[in-house]
């Protein structure tokens, strides 16, 4: 077996990668949505001021079998490094897993890092099977289970449209200081700033379990040229915020992440700020993004979101909404000094 680094610019190698995606999600995970090759592809050759992607590849006989990134913040949380590892279902249990999480964790200390965090999936009651090997495979290398978090997944198609207007009537009535504004696209300027400070608000508010992260520093300019690079990755932004009327703070905010054509968008995140709490905004913004998406992505069928499992106000709100569990996403951890 041969560990090297991948170079995913070199059209072979995307391609070898792309079939392993493909094998890995028809073995593991085939009633989600296929892998796209741009969308994939794109990801992997990202270039991303925020992060920075280390990539190696394990080739058995010049075939590639598995390969392996592991995603390096260049701003905030610069201790970290977020891996992941995949490996082609007709080469598993022979060590390729082993091979490339040994060649990441050793990149991860040469880069200075001092924890590594990675998503396994599993099964929910009632949802779609889920195989062992992830959690089996992180545990077999010292990682440990940081965050419990469940996947939840809403059919946008089946929504109830009645019973949806009846809980935004029921909800305006707690809100009536705020307007609910959305957009498509870049964050507007007038809201960018307070959009920024939410989002660096979210592992002091969220539960984060035993993950070691620390706030984030994001500001305008920043989260402009996030939003840039997502756009030009082909996702389309739908956002809504909460606008505190008489002194024009953002009190919530909630962005949905479309990539057409594909029929699944992924929320990217949901906040409310503690003072603006007990207004029902969480579930505003979320009715009135799902709204906007409704109009402007008719093939958009379903949302896509992680909750932390203690979490409870923001599975309260998500199960109102109807989101399903479908999976658990639980992040695992290890400290590498
Ligand atoms: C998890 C994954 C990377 C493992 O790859 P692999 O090449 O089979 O891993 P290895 O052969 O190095 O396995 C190392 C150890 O992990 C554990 N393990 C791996 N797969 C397992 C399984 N299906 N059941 C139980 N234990 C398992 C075992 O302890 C194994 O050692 P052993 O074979 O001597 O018993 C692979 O199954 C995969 O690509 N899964 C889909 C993506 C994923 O879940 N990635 C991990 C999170 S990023």
């Amino acid at each position: 077996m041969r560990i090297a680094p991948l170079d995913i610019h070199d059209p072979a190698q995307a391609d070898e990668v792309f079939a392993v995606e493909q094998a890995t999600h028809a073995a593991d995970r085939p009633d989600n949505p296929p892998p796209l090759y741009d969308l994939l592809i794109t990801r992997l050759r990202q270039d991303d001021p925020e992060v920075r992607l280390a990539l190696m590849s394990a080739q058995l006989d010049g075939r590639l079998v598995g390969y392996a990134l592991i995603a390096l913040p260049t701003i905030d949380n610069r201790h970290l490094a977020q891996v992941e590892v995949r490996v082609d279902p007709r080469h598993r249990r022979r060590g390729v897993g082993s091979a490339l999480l040994e060649a990441m964790i050793e990149r991860a200390g040469a880069e200075q890092r001092s924890v590594l965090i990675g998503g396994v999936t599993g099964p929910v009651p009632g949802g779609p099977p889920r195989g062992e090997a992830g959690a089996r495979f992180a545990e077999a290398h010292g990682l440990t289970p940081a965050l419990p978090n469940t996947q939840r997944r809403a059919d946008l198609q089946a929504t109830d449209v009645a019973a949806e207007q009846r809980l935004l009537d029921e909800c305006l009535f707690h809100a009536a200081d705020y307007d609910i504004v959305t957009w498509h696209g870049i964050t507007p300027d007038r809201l960018a700033d307070g959009v920024a400070s939410l989002v660096n608000r979210l592992v002091v508010d969220a539960p984060i379990g035993e993950i070691d992260i620390q706030e984030t520093t994001l500001d305008t300019e920043r989260l402009h040229a996030e939003d840039h690079n997502a756009l030009a990755r082909g996702t389309h932004l739908v956002g809504a915020a909460a606008v505190h009327r008489p002194t024009g703070e953002v009190a919530a905010v909630t962005r949905i992440d479309v990539r057409p054509p594909g029929d699944h968008g992924g929320i990217w995140l949901t906040i409310a700020h503690p003072k603006h709490r007990g207004h029902r905004l969480g579930t505003l913004v979320k009715i009135e993004v799902h709204r906007r998406v409704r109009r402007e992505f008719p093939q958009l069928r379903y949302v896509n979101t992680g909750n932390a499992d203690a979490n409870a106000h923001m599975v309260a709100i998500n199960d109102r909404l109807g989101y399903v569990p479908y999976e658990t996403a639980t992040a695992y951890q290890r400290r590498l000094s």
